[in-house]
């Protein structure tokens, strides 16, 4: 049974046939080809925390493949007390044939793999965000071509975001740097689990926003208060004075960079206005690809 939970929980052989799986898909709808290879399959999406990327794409994406999904609150699954979450998993895995979570702990994605005897997604989890990451390795593939070697520059907090890309990176040969304030950073202990399992794995913490995007080719950014962390917001503005990705900043790194953000976006905290609308902004497309993407996981999971 496969799974996606993190990016560490696959080789990076794994990854490589997600991404290859999800680049066919997009050329043959490209193509005009509709393909209902998961015609019958039903997708269910349970979701703890607001989405508009994550939810339509996985929607969309089974609909474009023939199946069909069904999306449920944590509220309405009873996550709040109801019953036991080993309970829930097992119902649900009874129902779908592949579920999508958005979680805060990421406990609650362990359950549903334990219990559900279905393939589990993690679509956002306070520690990761592995569907995003795939889609803006894609993203890049699309706009160089091979990355092996290439630079990303994360500027911002050392979230899920920031650990997804480093795992990626690792996985693709992509060198990866981080500038975030003290305190913001990527914990030691994630970095050296990084590197136990992805020992080539080239990862660069900064707290000098410019030394994280000296040649870089991807400037990518964050909120810097995410989802859970609402109260926090105003702390979290002063902390990360400095790490605006503007301009100046983008500027910075190669001519030829291109700026990345998983969405939704700040404008004004952590990115300009400027920079968002910069022709070398490839947000818009990299939204897109969440969809692509999904596609081309769902179709590997399900082995299609
Ligand atoms: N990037 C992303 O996951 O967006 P949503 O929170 O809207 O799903
Ligand atoms: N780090 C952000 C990502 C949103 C897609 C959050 O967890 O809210």
């Amino acid at each position: 049974m496969r799974h996606l939970t993190t990016l560490l929980d696959l080789s990076t052989e794994q990854v490589l046939e997600i991404l290859a799986s999800a680049k066919s898909l997009k050329a043959a709808w490209a193509a005009g080809r509709r393909e209902p290879k998961l015609a019958g399959h039903v997708l269910v999406q349970l979701f703890e925390k607001p989405s508009l990327r994550t939810r339509v794409s996985f929607e969309v994406a089974m609909a474009h493949l023939g199946g069909s999904s069904c999306f449920l609150s944590a509220k309405d699954a009873g996550l709040d007390g109801r019953e036991p979450e080993a309970d829930i998993a097992q119902v649900v895995g009874g129902y779908a044939d592949v579920i999508v979570l958005r979680t805060f702990r990421q406990s609650l994605i362990d359950t549903f793999v334990e219990h559900s005897g279905r393939p589990v997604v993690n679509g956002l989890s306070d520690d990761y965000h592995p569907c995003q990451a795939l889609t803006d390795v894609m993203t890049a593939e699309e706009h160089f071509g091979d990355v092996a070697g290439r630079k990303l520059a994360y500027i911002g907090d050392g979230n899920n975001v920031a650990k997804s890309l480093a795992l990626i990176c690792a996985h693709v040969g992509m060198d990866f740097t981080i500038a975030a304030p003290e305190g913001f950073q990527l914990p030691d202990e994630f970095l050296s689990d990084l590197k136990g399992k992805l020992p080539n794995a080239s990862a660069a913490q900064f707290t000098n926003p410019f030394d994280a995007v000296e040649g870089a080719d991807v400037v990518y950014t964050d909120v810097w208060a995410s989802m859970g962390q609402e109260a926090e917001k105003e702390h979290r503005a002063k902390a990360f004075e400095g790490f605006q990705v503007n301009e100046k900043l983008f500027g910075a790194a190669n001519s030829d960079a291109v700026f990345m953000h998983c969405l939704p976006a700040r404008r004004g905290l952590e990115v300009s206005a400027e920079v968002m609308d910069n022709p070398r902004s490839v947000v818009f497309p990299q939204a897109e690809n969440r969809m692509h993407l999904a596609k081309g996981l769902f179709a590997w999971l399900l082995e299609k």
